[in-house]
Formats: C-alpha cells, sequence, structure tokens
C-alpha cells in the first residue's frame, strides 16, 4: 500500500535534482545581481572622475595606488584595467544565461571571444601592476592575487580550445571555472565584507596584513573552485543524499554571498559613486 501511494507523492514532489539546479540558479541570480552592483560602482566611481580629468580624485575609492603623478603608462594601464574590468563582470553574466547560447548563438561567440580577450588582458595587466608597478600591500596576499590570474589564463585557454573542437560539454565545464576566477577579484570584497560583518573584522589589520587580509586573497577563488566541482559532481551523481546535502551547501553559499554583497554595496562601492 505504501508503494501505491509513494509513487505519485514522488512525481508530485521536487525531486533532488531540481532542488540541486535550484538552489545553483538562485546563487547564480544573487551573484549576477551582485556583478551588476560591481559594474555599476565601476562604471560610477571612475567614469565621471576620468571625463572630468580628475584623475588623482581616482585615488579617493581607497586604493593603495592608483593615480602617481608623472606615471603616465601606469596610470593608463591601471584606468584601463578598471574600466575593461566593468565589461568582463557584466559579460560573464550574460555568458552564462543559457537563453542567450540557445537563442542567439552568434552573440554569445562574439562576447565569448571579447570576454576571453579582456579577461586575458585583466590578468597579465593585473599581474604587472603588482609586481612592476609594485601595487601590493604585502608579498603573501599579492601572490595570491597572481595565481587567481595565472588560473584565469588556464582556464581561457581550456574554454576557448574546447569551444574551438566543439566539444561543448567541456567548454560549459570550464566556462563555469573561468567565470569562477574571472571573479576572483570580486569574491575577494564579497569574503571580506560577509566576513567582516559576521566576526566584526577578525583577522583584519588596517595596514592590510592581518591573517585574514592574507588568507582571502586565496581562499576567494579556492573556496568557490571547489564548492563549483563539487556542485558539478552532485549533477552528475545518482546519489540523492549527496544531491541534497550540496543544494544545502549552495543555499548557505546564497547567504553568505547575500551579506558579503550587502557590505560591499554599503560599505565599498555606493559611498563612492559620482551620480
Ligand atoms: C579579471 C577580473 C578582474 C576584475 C573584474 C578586476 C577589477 C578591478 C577593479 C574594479 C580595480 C579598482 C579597485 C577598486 O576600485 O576596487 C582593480 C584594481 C587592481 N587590480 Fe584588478 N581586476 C581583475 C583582475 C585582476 C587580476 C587577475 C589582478 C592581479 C593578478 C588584478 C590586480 C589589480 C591591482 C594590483 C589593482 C590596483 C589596486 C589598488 O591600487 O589598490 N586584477 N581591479
Amino acid at each position: 500500500m505504501s508503494d501505491t501511494f509513494a509513487a505519485p507523492a514522488r512525481r508530485r514532489g521536487i525531486s533532488p535534482q531540481k532542488l540541486l539546479q535550484g538552489s545553483g540558479v538562485l546563487w547564480f541570480i544573487i551573484a549576477a545581481i551582485g556583478q551588476w552592483m560591481f559594474v555599476s560602482y565601476i562604471l560610477g566611481a571612475y567614469v565621471p572622475r576620468t571625463l572630468g580629468g580628475n584623475f588623482e580624485r581616482w585615488n579617493e575609492t581607497g586604493l593603495l595606488e592608483g593615480y602617481v603623478q608623472n606615471d603616465a603608462l601606469g596610470n593608463l594601464g591601471f584606468i584601463s584595467h578598471v574600466l575593461l574590468a566593468a565589461f568582463v563582470s557584466a559579460a560573464g553574466v550574460i555568458q552564462l544565461l543559457p537563453v542567450i547560447r540557445r537563442k542567439f548563438p552568434a552573440f554569445h561567440r562574439w562576447i565569448g571571444r571579447a570576454y576571453i580577450s579582456v579577461a586575458v588582458f585583466l590578468a597579465v595587466g593585473g599581474i604587472l601592476l603588482i609586481w612592476v608597478r609594485g601595487t601590493r600591500a604585502n608579498d603573501w596576499a599579492a601572490l595570491g592575487t597572481t595565481i587567481d590570474g595565472l588560473l584565469i589564463l588556464i582556464a581561457a585557454t581550456f574554454t576557448l580550445r574546447h569551444a574551438m573542437a566543439r566539444r561543448i560539454d567541456l567548454h560549459r565545464r570550464w566556462a563555469m571555472r573561468l567565470f569562477v576566477v574571472v571573479s576572483g577579484v570580486w569574491f575577494i570584497r564579497v569574503a571580506y565584507m560577509a566576513w567582516a560583518i559576521a566576526t566584526g573584522g577578525a583577522g583584519m589589520h588596517r595596514t592590510m596584513d592581518g591573517p585574514t587580509d592574507i588568507l582571502v586573497p586565496y581562499l576567494a577563488f579556492l573556496v568557490p573552485l571547489v564548492v563549483l566541482e563539487i556542485y558539478q559532481k552532485a549533477r552528475d551523481s545518482r546519489s540523492v543524499s549527496f544531491k541534497l546535502g550540496v543544494a544545502g551547501l549552495i543555499v548557505v553559499c546564497c547567504g553568505i554571498t547575500a551579506l558579503g554583497l550587502f557590505g560591499a554595496w554599503m560599505m565599498m562601492w555606493s559611498p563612492n559613486l559620482q551620480y
């Protein structure tokens, strides 16, 4: 008898696979809103100051370096890095939308080429800003962001190669990894603010050399990469408990991401907008 009633109940209920995918979609919606908040910060903070010729006012956003007198090349490298960062942050979200890939494949290909080129430019430019221009709070934190930059180059290569060879499943997996590592600097801000709100700033120093300041640049790309791999494994797995456990994990990540975004918007981004 229990089987007779259990079967329709199973059909009516939401399957573990759907719950897992739903948790992924929820995280993506929060992240997409957060990436666009970051874009609006970049445009709102840097475009008016740049167009007004007030380059020294870039530094009002709390940069380590930024505008430096008599360093035209460094200043140009800095502002092109920042303005192109708005493009990757906006485009990454668009690229991962299934509807764009299905309905506008040519648009997906063109944005994809531009996204990969700009991501490579940002990674190489960022590494040069750190090690050639010398923009770093300390070597350990700088090394963390540098590793993220190198991972961008690796993930960009695989994403492009699999796309060109029409290995679509591998291309999709590498594109998600690329999205995560390109979002590494965004994750740093989100993680930093979530941690600051949750702990009152434990391990953070004004000089940016506390244990949290050094660990966050590493964890900001390592944790999302590991969570992404676990999510992919759970999607492929047949285990119900694994799928449900990972869905729960993703919901926790949604909460942390939303908390960090709230903090970043209130404390880092909105106070610097010029419009
Ligand atoms: C690929 C995605 C990236 C995005 C979206 C991005 C975004 C940004 C933004 C918005 C700024 C201005 C700082 C601010 O106003 O908060 C910035 C500065 C900077 N970025 Fe990136 N960046 C990316 C990649 C990288 C990488 C891979 C590195 C290093 C390997 C890097 C190194 C730097 C450095 C050194 C600065 C100057 C920071 C300062 O003067 O305080 N960036 N980036």
